[in-house]
């Protein structure tokens, strides 16, 4: 589960402090979905950033899975990351010197597991990949790159993971095939999904929203549209919209996420785990 509490950003910049967020807070019960959404700048990727313990808040406390990441040191948080937490970048960011198989087994023999390349073959084919195993990342097409990294973050069983933008890179249809991958896996093994997007479609299926404007935490409700269309207005713009910034109030406001309870959901069934799998032990290190 992810815990945040009151969490800023300010960084120093050449003409003096910018602040990036201010108090933002979430509660993510494990195995459900969250978006983060909101204009360019708005400061999604820093959060993202922060909630997966890559870098720190200025202020305020992430928990994941009840341990206080920015209460540690960095090595404490490269433990935690390794342990729990999977990424997926819009850049795909594979090596290119590796192919599928190894891409995917690589975090896995980084850990030490006899079994990576089992694994890896499992994850593979799991995302339709296993005819292209023996490829390198030049010699696949964007949606398939972005399979592999898909691949690869799962692999580790990671117990949250992280996608910023994972399908800004490719194509309508491309992407939704990104995007059933995600949510099906999301589901099968019961991991908790955290994305940046800014595709209505895709924010929509999350069980939650987290809306960002100018860094602050702005209730859905004070967005333009019905909730079934949480971005109307928001996303498009590159500066927030009329009825939605409202900051002072965003800030002030109660935090309806907060209130959501979460939903039952499925945890990892046994059916699904791989049959090649090996020991249950870590999720590994993020890709
Ligand atoms: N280290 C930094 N120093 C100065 N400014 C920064 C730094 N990191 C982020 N920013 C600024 O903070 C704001 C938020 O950046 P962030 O990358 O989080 O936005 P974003 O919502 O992910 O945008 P996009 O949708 O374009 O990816 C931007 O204005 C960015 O320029
Ligand atoms: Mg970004």
């Amino acid at each position: 589960m992810i815990e945040v509490s009151n969490i800023s950003k300010q960084v120093t910049t050449t003409e003096g402090s910018l602040s990036i967020l201010q108090g933002i807070n979430l509660s993510l019960a494990s195995g459900e979905s969250l978006a983060i959404v909101g204009p360019s700048g708005s400061g999604k990727s820093t959060l993202l950033g922060i909630l997966a313990g890559l870098d720190l808040p200025s202020e305020g406390s992430v928990s994941l899975n009840g341990q206080n990441i920015t209460a540690m040191d960095e090595e404490g948080r490269a433990a935690v990351r390794a342990r729990t937490v999977g990424f997926v970048f819009q850049s795909f960011h594979l090596l290119p010197g590796l192919t599928a198989l190894e891409n995917v087994a690589l975090p896995l023999e980084l850990q030490g597991d006899k079994e990576a390349l089992k694994t890896a073959a499992y994850y593979l084919q799991r995302v339709g990949l296993d005819h292209r195993t023996t490829h390198y990342p030049r010699q696949l097409s964007g949606g398939e790159q972005q399979r592999v990294a898909v691949a690869r973050a799962f692999a580790c069983r990671p117990t949250i993971l992280f996608a910023d933008e994972p399908t800004g890179n490719l194509d309508t249809g491309t992407g939704e095939k990104i995007n059933d991958l995600l949510f099906d896996l999301n589901k099968e093994e019961g991991t908790t999904l955290v994305l940046v997007t800014h595709e209505h479609n895709l924010a929509a299926r999350c069980g939650k929203r987290l809306v960002l404007a100018a860094g602050l935490q702005v209730d859905e409700s004070l967005l333009e549209g019905p909730l079934k269309s949480p971005l109307k207005g928001s996303v498009k713009k590159k500066t927030p919209s009329k009825k939605a910034p409202a900051k002072k109030k965003a800030v002030t406001k109660p935090k309806a996420e907060a209130k959501v309870k979460p939903k039952a959901k499925p945890k990892a069934a046994a059916k699904l785990k791989p049959r090649a799998k090996p020991k249950a032990k870590t999720q590994g290190s993020k890709s």
